[in-house]
């Protein structure tokens, strides 16, 4: 079993981030240099994944641009010597071979998985939601690639929250298998604390088997009045092997504005252009002091 394809689902309003993201969609807003879903394509390409359908809708066609190529832009920073810049604009073009479906109903993150079935066809493929960014040395999606790969199973990305964070998230029921490796027997979306199965919460990764697409098509909307994806998976792991990876590495949801801030500054702080800068920034401004 090899994983070759990719999902983004990016087809939400972005009503958590308002007004910004009233016309710019909220994959295109940039963290440091780069618009969010690049981190997310750049992780997919990173862990093997050589085609990606983003699940876009009606409002996202920034999107698709940017993943194209722009002559007038790359000729004029060619004439100015402006080989860097030249270089970041053409990289993003190239990442991977990028595909696009819309949504054309916002009726859930199942709905939204069910319009890759032609794409996907019969072959397991990588989730990346649009939202979740993740900073590790072992990009996330590659460590669900190779814990499906091993147990020829689908996988979910889980890490602990806290019981009061349990009901912003799905809640897994589990089993040990192996260190950081769980079995999994059951889940439910955006349970009550005294619904809850466990602190493991699925945090934005999944690889999933293409049975998925045939209990999709078929599923009564759940939480919210939406196709939860959550309750697709809830069948499929009762007929098809599946498990949980408590994976390396942090997580931000940059679909809300602390999360999409608090990425913002580690990513700078990171970044070899303004690392050194911010954090001088930061430390004089927590000292109150003039620069
Ligand atoms: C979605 C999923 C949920 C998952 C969460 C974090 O919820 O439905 O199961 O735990 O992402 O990845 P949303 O954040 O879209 O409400």
């Amino acid at each position: 079993m090899k994983v070759r394809k990719a999902v983004i689902p990016a087809a939400g309003l972005g009503t958590r981030m308002l007004p910004a993201t009233k016309t710019v969609p909220k994959e295109m807003l940039p963290l440091v240099d780069k618009p969010v879903i690049q981190y997310i394509i750049e992780e997919a390409v990173a862990s093997g994944i050589e085609d990606i359908l983003i699940v876009t809708n009606r409002a996202k066609s920034a999107m698709d641009d940017y993943f194209d190529y722009y002559p007038e832009l790359e000729t004029r920073l060619n004439q100015a010597g402006k080989d860097k810049e030249l270089y970041a604009v053409r990289r993003a073009a190239d990442l991977a071979n990028i595909f696009y479906v819309r949504q054309k109903e916002t009726k859930g993150l199942g709905h939204a998985i069910w319009r890759a079935k032609r794409f996907v066809g019969d072959e397991p493929f990588a989730v990346l939601l649009g939202d979740d960014i993740m900073r590790s040395s072992k990009p996330v999606t590659l460590q669900l690639v190779e814990a499906a790969e091993k147990y020829g199973s689908s996988a979910l990305g889980v890490q602990q929250v806290s019981t009061e964070a349990i009901s912003k998230y799905s809640s897994v029921q589990i089993g040990p298998l192996e260190d950081r490796i769980f079995s999994v027997f059951d889940m439910n979306e955006k349970p009550a604390p005294t619904e809850m199965f466990s602190n493991y919460a699925i945090l934005g990764r999944y690889v999933l088997t293409p049975g998925i697409f045939e209990i999709l098509e078929n599923l009564k909307p759940g939480y919210g009045g939406e196709i939860q994806l959550t309750d697709g998976l809830r069948e499929l792991c009762r007929v098809d092997r599946m498990v949980a990876v408590d994976f390396e590495g942090r997580r931000y949801d940059t679909g809300n504005l602390r999360g999409f801030l608090e990425a913002t500054l580690d990513f700078a702080l990171e970044h070899p252009e303004t690392g050194a800068w911010l954090a001088d920034y930061l430390k004089h401004r927590a000292a109150g002091l003039e620069r």
